[in-house]
């Protein structure tokens, strides 16, 4: 089974590292990946937005099965390009990633909060704005408690989401946005009922015709600060598994998410063949979808995949064939952390193409390259630049390993939050 990988981040880099364990693994490439990755496999210089050069890999290499690691060629209809491809050898690949309609969960939040009334899924109540209805906006606004809830409808690099605290601050906003403070992406705003509560992460594999696995679920940290303060990051580390997900809290779930996002995506028509990524808040017991992504979290995979102990590219190959009957994946029972090392100034400006010194491949822990190049010894290429995570019996015992990997780690202006996981803690 030889493999193609598409993406760059810490989230590439521990699916890389999963899926090169498997015995059925053929030739493995990753593009473009990054130093880490290529550990695992080749690295090809492509982005994963330029199809025809992604179709190329594709022939030349004999690849059997692409998978997406991040979002952006899904959005843009990869799964569409290949299967439609002249060349057989292109047209015939497994592809793990749904297609563009899919992939609209996360490319629109209008479609994701249409797709979640339509099959009952509990969410956030809202109400989708343009230029033409910006006085029903006002309107909905005002039978809204503060704080208000305004996201740009399509992608916006993380950033499209504003939490404002007053009605005339979340009114004025409200023309901002739909002036074009995100551009395109905020011609549409989706206003939302703000839920209140902690939120965590749960990983789906699924396979267009109502089947599915669990996988296990993360808590991500998404400030760059000690005590959940400071800007929205990419994700500054990750815990699995998550205390207050209970057996209990899990089979709601399965049961009121899970289960009606997969059938419902069969029933629309969707063919979805990949991983969905449920962003849900616990609202006094209760999980409601706070966001639908259409790939694994970063760096909740860099927790997630040490935490499957089965053997993931035939699971991975069966979903992208649309058959997941009778595959598992067995559960590692162990707690694992993850810790991001970020430059210096993240998410704000930073530095380049610094050296990273010390030692990168620690026996007790596993360091997944995030933003990093071999150029040729390693330096920096990124915001987010190394995962360090590692296992213990519980969160205290694994965060310290990662702690004790990174004391040995170094670049300039490397920070890391010395906090992560210790919310969970009772
Ligand atoms: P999203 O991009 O939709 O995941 O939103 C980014 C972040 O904003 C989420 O991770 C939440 O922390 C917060 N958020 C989004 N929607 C809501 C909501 N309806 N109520 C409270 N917080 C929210
Ligand atoms: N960790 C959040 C994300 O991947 O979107």
């Amino acid at each position: 089974m030889n493999v193609l990988l598409l993406g760059s981040g810490g989230r590439e880099c521990a699916l890389a590292w999963k899926l090169s364990q498997s015995p059925l693994m053929g030739k493995f490439f990753i593009a473009p990946g990054n130093a880490g990755t290529s550990a695992y496999g080749t690295n090809l210089d492509i982005k994963p937005t330029d199809f025809p050069a992604v179709a190329k890999a594709v022939a030349d290499n004999e690849i059997d099965l692409v998978i997406a690691g991040n979002e952006d060629p899904l959005v843009l209809g990869i799964r569409e390009f290949l299967a439609t491809y002249p060349d057989p050898r292109v047209s015939s690949v497994l592809m793990l990633g749904p297609g563009r309609e899919g992939a609209a969960l996360e490319g629109s939040k209008d479609f994701a909060k249409g797709f979640m009334a339509r099959h009952g899924i509990p969410t956030a109540r809202y109400f989708t704005v343009t230029a033409d209805n910006v006085e029903d906006g006002d309107k909905f606004l005002e039978g809204l408690k503060a704080p208000y809830v305004l996201k740009a409808d399509g992608l916006a690099a993380g950033k499209g989401v504003l939490i404002v605290p007053t009605l005339e601050e979340a009114k004025a906003d409200l023309r901002t946005m739909l002036a074009g403070q995100f551009g395109k992406a905020s011609a549409t705003v989706v206003i939302e009922e703000f839920l209140s509560g902690i939120e965590c992460s749960v990983f789906v594999l699924t396979d267009g015709s109502g089947r599915y696995i669990i996988l296990p679920e993360a808590k991500d940290y998404k400030r760059v600060g000690e005590g959940d303060t400071g800007l929205n990051t990419g994700g500054m580390g990750a815990v699995s598994p998550v205390p207050f997900c209970t057996p209990d809290f899990m089979e709601k779930i399965r049961t009121r998410i899970v289960e009606p996002t997969v059938q419902g995506l069969k029933k629309d028509n969707m063919d979805y063949r990949g991983f969905i990524f449920l962003g849900l808040i616990d609202c006094d017991g209760e999980p409601y979808v706070i966001e639908y992504n259409v790939r694994m979290g970063d760096p909740e995979t860099e927790v997630v995949m040490p935490r499957i102990a089965s053997d993931l590219l035939p699971v991975a190959v069966a979903a992208a064939k649309g058959n997941l009957d009778g595959c598992t994946l067995e559960a590692d029972p162990r707690t694992a952390v993850t810790v991001m090392a970020v430059s210096g100034g993240y998410p704000g400006d930073y530095a380049k193409g610094l050296p990273i010194t010390g030692n990168l491949t620690p026996e007790k822990s596993i360091v997944f390259h995030a933003g990093t190049k071999a150029a040729p010894e390693v330096v920096t290429a990124g915001g987010r630049v190394l995962a360090v995570t590692s296992y213990g019996s519980d969160i205290p015992s694994a965060v310290a390993q990662s702690y004790a990997s990174l004391a040995d780690i170094h670049f300039d202006g490397m920070y890391f939050r010395r906090d992560i996981g210790k919310d969970l803690l009772k």
